[in-house]
């Protein structure tokens, strides 16, 4: 097949690294891409904004699919344009793609379906966003209604600085004051065509900077699959997706699709396993990042065949994908000062050697060319690189990526050394 892919971080090079472990070769092209996807794709010089120019650059290159990988092209309905020339495309139109865009329509299609997630109250101003903390509780939670890259929630006791959160976001639109929910956060993925969903294997992302879930959120610092500890509460992994299908995948899909607003892509349900139950935080309409980097690995069945079936409109003949028993765990490598202030532009080295620690791969979140010829590669965002490993088990995955995130050489760069350290005991 030639396949497209749009974007330019490891969510993208992990989608790009797994169709090219398919035992058929695929032609892949990227736009923009980054420095270590170059080195698994033909990078092409086009706008992922641009859906008129994305849809010439398939017809004429004869593409049989684009895979849009980042909310933002998706959000700014350049699906939409894609599809209407009719060129097969794995992601959600503008109007679908509403459901990471804004929490507000979200909560608005998740009590349309019934789907069991925390109470919330949108508050205009800041003497409603007062009110809703009355009569929510604490700690409070905050969410700004549109794409914040990670950063547009706060859990926080302290209610003065939960109020100055909601007045920073107040002036572009109202806010979302949410119940604060408790226990483990699982992101489970679902393939959709706009009808029939499959699900894929469930993995924990690790948002928070620093060790032992400490410091600022950031857009994910490390992520492990399978979660074990779900077959002690459901008695199966198997019986734990099978509820969330039952309960949140599909009655979505449904609602979605009855408002003429189908959802064809990757329908990211983040839950959490409250004592009550399963209670979904948050819904992103492409692949986690960096979950993605963890999932993919492990999946037996052709990625292509998968998105292309989602993409058809045949998911239906697919059946469910199938996974290796092996786990997974990614590390993040972060430059100094991420997510604050990342200091970029500094030379990466040792990535050689770290790709050659056995069941590691080296995924690239933010790299460019080096400055010269045959010099070394250089980090250019606050999340550089992730160093993903796989092995029979989480002892040995963890062993693995610690040695290989060991070898890379980045001034200042920083990276959690607790990433699936609680299920490696
Ligand atoms: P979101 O961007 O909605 O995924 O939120 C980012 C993070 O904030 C989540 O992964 C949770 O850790 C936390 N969070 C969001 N909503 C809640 C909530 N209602 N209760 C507790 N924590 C939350
Ligand atoms: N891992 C969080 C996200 O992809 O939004």
């Amino acid at each position: 097949m030639k396949i497209l892919v749009l974007g330019s971080g490891a969510r993208e090079h992990a989608i790009i690294l797994s169709l090219r472990s398919e035992e058929t070769e695929h032609e892949i092209f990227a736009a923009p891409g980054n420095a270590g996807i170059a080195q698994d794709a033909t990078i092409v010089d086009l706008d992922m904004f641009d859906g008129a120019a994305v849809a010439a650059f398939a017809n004429e290159r004869g593409v049989d699919l684009v895979v849009v990988g980042p909310e933002a092209p998706l959000v700014a309905g350049v699906a939409d344009v894609v599809r209407e020339r009719g060129i097969p495309v794995f992601g959600p139109g503008k109007a679908a793609a509403q459901l990471e865009g804004s929490k507000a329509f979200a909560k608005r299609i998740m009590d349309a379906a019934g789907v069991p997630t925390g109470r919330a109250v949108r508050a205009a101003s800041v003497a409603e966003v007062g009110a809703a903390f009355d009569e929510l509780g604490e700690p409070h939670v905050v969410k700004a209604d549109g794409l914040a890259a990670g950063k547009g929630v706060i859990v926080t006791t302290d209610r003065a600085e939960a109020l100055a959160h909601a007045e920073h976001y107040l002036p572009s639109g109202p806010v979302l004051v949410e119940e604060f929910l408790t226990g483990p956060e699982v992101s489970l993925f679902f393939l959709s065509d706009g009808d029939t969903v499959r699900p894929l294997a469930p993995a924990q992302d690790f948002k928070r900077a620093l060790d032992g879930d400490g410091g600022p959120n950031t857009g994910g610092m490390g992520a492990y699959t399978p979660l074990p500890w779900l077959a002690e509460q459901f008695g199966s992994v198997d019986a734990f997706v099978d509820e969330v299908t039952e309960t949140v995948a599909l009655p979505m899909i449904r609602q979605l699709d009855s408002e003429g607003t189908p959802f064809i892509g990757l329908l990211y349900a983040g839950l959490i396993l409250t004592p009550a139950g399963v209670r979904v935080i948050e819904f992103n309409a492409r692949f986690g990042d960096p979950e993605t980097q963890v999932v993919l690995p492990r999946l037996r069945t052709p990625l292509s065949r998968l998105l292309l079936a989602s993409a058809s409109g045949t998911l239906e003949d697919e059946p469910r994908p199938e996974f290796s028993d092996d786990v997974a765990i990614t590390v993040v490598l972060a430059s100094e000062g991420y997510p604050e202030a990342p200091q970029t532009g500094r030379m990466i080295e040792g990535l050689a050697e770290a790709a050659s620690v056995d069941g590691v791969s080296i995924v690239h979140a933010a790299t460019g060319a080096p400055d010269a010829p045959g010099g070394s590669l250089i980090a250019t965002g606050g999340r550089v690189l992730n160093v993903v490993a796989t092995g029979t088990d989480f002892a040995d995955a963890r062993a693995r990526a610690y040695e290989a995130i060991g070898r890379i050489r980045l001034d200042g760069a920083h990276y959690r050394h607790d990433i699936a350290a609680r299920v490696a005991q």
